[in-house]
């Protein structure tokens, strides 16, 4: 089954063609991010006028790099939230008028459910369910239960700031640019992890959910309290991403003693992109299979992993996955799942 994904649910505009979920024929990413760099955060009118401009291009870019036609193409698959309202308008209303003139059926997708299947493009393996998976990106952080790839429990959250959002605002703390993952990474080389102490959130609570504010409020006062911080950035930057990166780990650690059944782990989001988090993710997963997106833009927001879960709700929920949709700036993913077919 080929799908054409369609995401803008942010700050990019992307449109792919993608077979059976999993093999991907292009993935077209076009990003406003480099107008953002210094703003630390999206202004979503200005990002939703560059997405108008560019959504069409990328469609037939993605058509074109697929060597595809839209008579080759079986369904639409477009992201319809959650995200900023004026962006997933600009993919819903292009996907609908498209699947409507090329007579095509349309099929509306979860973002996060398009980040959790995103460890499937380019990979042949069959999962082992129960999974496992952290979903942490720069509007969420989840821990998910999935018994397939469509259905599962929220068994973790973040009660505050997302994970991705405590880089991007610490980066704004420190000067560099937006995205703030990337940036802070790229500062920390080299630096000392141990040189500034950050707390570990929650430690002591058995739930494995996460909080991020105290975290970004510890940097402030940190921040605050440095003479030369130029001098320092390298170390606050390792120190600041070690406690961010061992609060997630904490995160999952207590997820897999509370469900020792899961058999596999994932990591997936922007987030997962973060090398020192992956490097440490093995010593807290006690053996099991641990996969994260096969490539880097994988990780961050793409069209790929929408018509990958397209394909998957298309498997398990057969002619439902066609619903007609709404877009919604707004929507848990539980309400999804726990939906009675
Ligand atoms: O999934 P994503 O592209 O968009 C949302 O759904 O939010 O995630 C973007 C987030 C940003 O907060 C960015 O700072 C973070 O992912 N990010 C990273 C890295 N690359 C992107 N965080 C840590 N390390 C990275 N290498
Ligand atoms: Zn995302």
């Amino acid at each position: 089954m080929r799908i054409l994904g369609i995401e803008t649910s942010c700050d990019e505009t992307s449109a792919a063609v993608v077979d059976d979920g999993r093999s991907v024929l292009s993935n077209v990413i076009s990003s406003s991010q480099a107008s953002f760099k210094t703003m630390g955060g999206v202004i979503p009118e200005e990002a939703a006028r560059k997405q108008v401009e560019c959504i069409l291009p990328v469609i037939r870019d993605a058509l074109a790099q697929a060597n595809s036609t839209f008579e080759e193409i079986d369904a639409i698959a477009v992201t319809n939230g959650p995200g900023l309202l004026v962006s997933l308008l600009v993919g819903t209303t292009t996907a609908r008028t498209v699947a409507s003139v090329q007579r095509k059926p349309l099929i509306s997708v979860h973002h996060t459910l398009g980040h959790l299947s995103s460890v499937w493009l380019d990979c042949p393996e069959e999962p082992s369910f129960p999974v496992l998976t952290l979903s942490a990106s720069g509007g969420h952080t989840d821990l998910w239960l999935r018994t397939s790839h469509t259905q599962g429990t929220l068994v973790g959250r973040t009660r505050d700031d997302a994970a991705g959002e405590a880089f991007d605002k610490g980066a704004v703390m420190l000067g560099l640019s937006y995205p703030g993952g990337p940036s802070i990474a790229k500062s920390a080389e080299g630096g000392d992890r141990k040189a500034f102490p950050f707390p570990l959130p929650l430690h002591d609570d058995s739930l494995p959910d996460f909080s991020f504010s105290g975290l970004k409020t510890a940097l402030k006062y940190l921040v605050k309290d440095l003479k030369d911080i130029q001098h320092m950035l390298p170390d606050v930057c390792a120190s600041y991403e070690h406690a961010l990166c061992a609060h997630l780990l904490d995160g999952i650690r207590k997820a897999l003693t509370l469900h020792p059944e899961c058999k596999e782990v994932h990591v997936v989001g922007g987030v997962s992109a973060n090398t020192y988090l992956r490097s440490q993710l093995d010593a807290v997963c006690n053996g099991r299979k641990v996969r994260y997106p096969q490539k880097l833009s994988y990780c961050t927001d793409n069209a790929a992993m929408i018509a990958s879960a397209a394909f998957f709700l298309t498997q398990e929920k057969n002619e439902r996955a066609y619903d007609a949709f709404r877009t919604i700036a707004s929507q848990p993913l539980t309400h999804l799942f726990s939906k009675k077919h």
